[in-house]
């Protein structure tokens, strides 16, 4: 199959075309997927593995589940996390199973957090906010690592079926944290299909392939005791740094926007965005907009805008030089405001039904 080519790509480092091939990954096809979202539609969700297997899952109504992991590494939820959490209710509207678990293990052997204080976090804001996303709890099992012992058997079983040399290749390192983190995680992505086996789908960054690829030769290492089917995933990009990094990172905060945050803050931090607007502006009337290099575009594309058809128009417009980069970062800022409003506003509303959650122990 052709690459599909992103309408109204981004010119940034990441050979994402290049990491397609290198790992082996399918090409994201979305005529596969009924309804594609805003991520799927504009190949901002680029690349799968078995996305076959999960489209005709939902197609014929067979039964297949989503999940994913919560990092409570901090009070907050940054743009990646917000793609993970919209391709999960993506998936749970269309009749996946859902799974939110807790990394608190993870969390304590990787960054020093205590399980308690993964707990609070978790409770009191990632859940709310994934809640407050659009994530219908009601439809969503939720537990926390330290609290499954299905996921610990696992684990420990998965560990039988990996070597060091094989962990440092799909790694890079092979500290003893990371390699506890790493077979507990192979535990979660796999514990939905103890009680029977079934496809599962797991949306991830493409940083994150490791894990699935490690799953996956587990998987076929114990194919005689469990017959699991190897996860399948998606991966999306990353959001660009407003100053134009491949990726929003908290180590350059004025290319990085966090949720919440502050909506003063985010308007002055995309007013110093990276553009593509021209030095002057009659050069600008003239050249029009080099929008490929422009991260506020990328921005409006990725998050803020829904309609194709609206953003097709911005896009014309802001490529023919009829549109400045000063109106374009007013629509940014309105964008950005109305959705963290909302966001902060949702959040109140769900941190008071958390209590009522269904959370898995055992
Ligand atoms: N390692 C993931 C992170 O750092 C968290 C995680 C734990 C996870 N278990 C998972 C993610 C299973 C996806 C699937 O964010």
């Amino acid at each position: 199959m052709a690459l599909v080519i992103d309408p109204w790509g981004a010119e940034l480092h990441a050979d994402y075309e290049k990491i397609v091939k290198q790992f082996g990954l399918e090409v994201f096809d979305s005529s596969l997927f009924p309804h594609p979202n805003r991520m799927m539609r504009r190949n901002v969700v680029f690349a799968s593995r078995d996305q076959k297997l999960i489209a005709s899952c939902i197609k014929n109504k067979k039964p297949f589940y989503a999940l994913t992991g919560i990092m409570p590494s901090g009070d907050k939820l940054h743009f990646g996390n917000k793609m993970v959490v919209e391709q999960m209710i993506y998936f749970q509207e269309h009749g996946a199973k859902t799974y939110i678990l807790v990394a608190d293990l993870e969390a304590a052997t990787t960054r020093g957090v205590s399980l308690e204080e993964a707990r609070r976090r978790a409770m009191e804001f990632h859940i709310p906010a994934y809640i407050a996303l659009g994530l219908d709890p009601k439809k969503t099992t939720f537990y926390f690592q330290s609290e499954n012992k299905d996921v610990m058997h696992l684990a420990y079983e998965a560990a039988k079926h990996i070597t060091l040399n094989e962990f440092r290749a799909v790694y890079g390192a092979a500290d003893p944290a990371r390699i506890m983190a790493a077979v507990t995680q192979v535990g979660d992505i796999l514990f939905p299909q103890l009680e029977e086996p079934m496809p599962g789908i797991i949306p991830v960054g493409i940083d994150q392939d490791p894990h699935i690829r490690l799953t996956r030769d587990v998987v076929a290492r114990t194919k005689s005791a469990h017959n699991f089917f190897p996860p399948a995933a998606v991966y999306h990009k990353f959001t660009p740094s407003l100053t134009g990094e491949l990726k929003m990172s908290k180590s350059r905060p004025s290319g990085n926007i966090d949720l919440p945050e502050d909506t003063e803050e985010v308007a002055k931090k995309i007013q110093k965005a990276v553009t593509g607007g021209r030095k002057t502006l009659e050069e600008h009337r003239k050249l029009g907009a080099e929008v490929e290099k422009d991260m506020v575009f990328e921005l409006l594309k990725i998050h803020l805008i829904e309609n194709d058809n609206k953003l097709d128009q911005i896009y014309q417009q802001y490529k023919s030089g009829e549109m400045l980069s000063s109106e374009l970062k007013k629509i940014a800022v309105e964008k950005m405001t109305a959705f963290m409003d909302e966001f902060t506003k949702e959040l109140e509303q769900a941190r008071k039904h958390v209590d009522k959650l269904k959370f898995i122990r055992f």
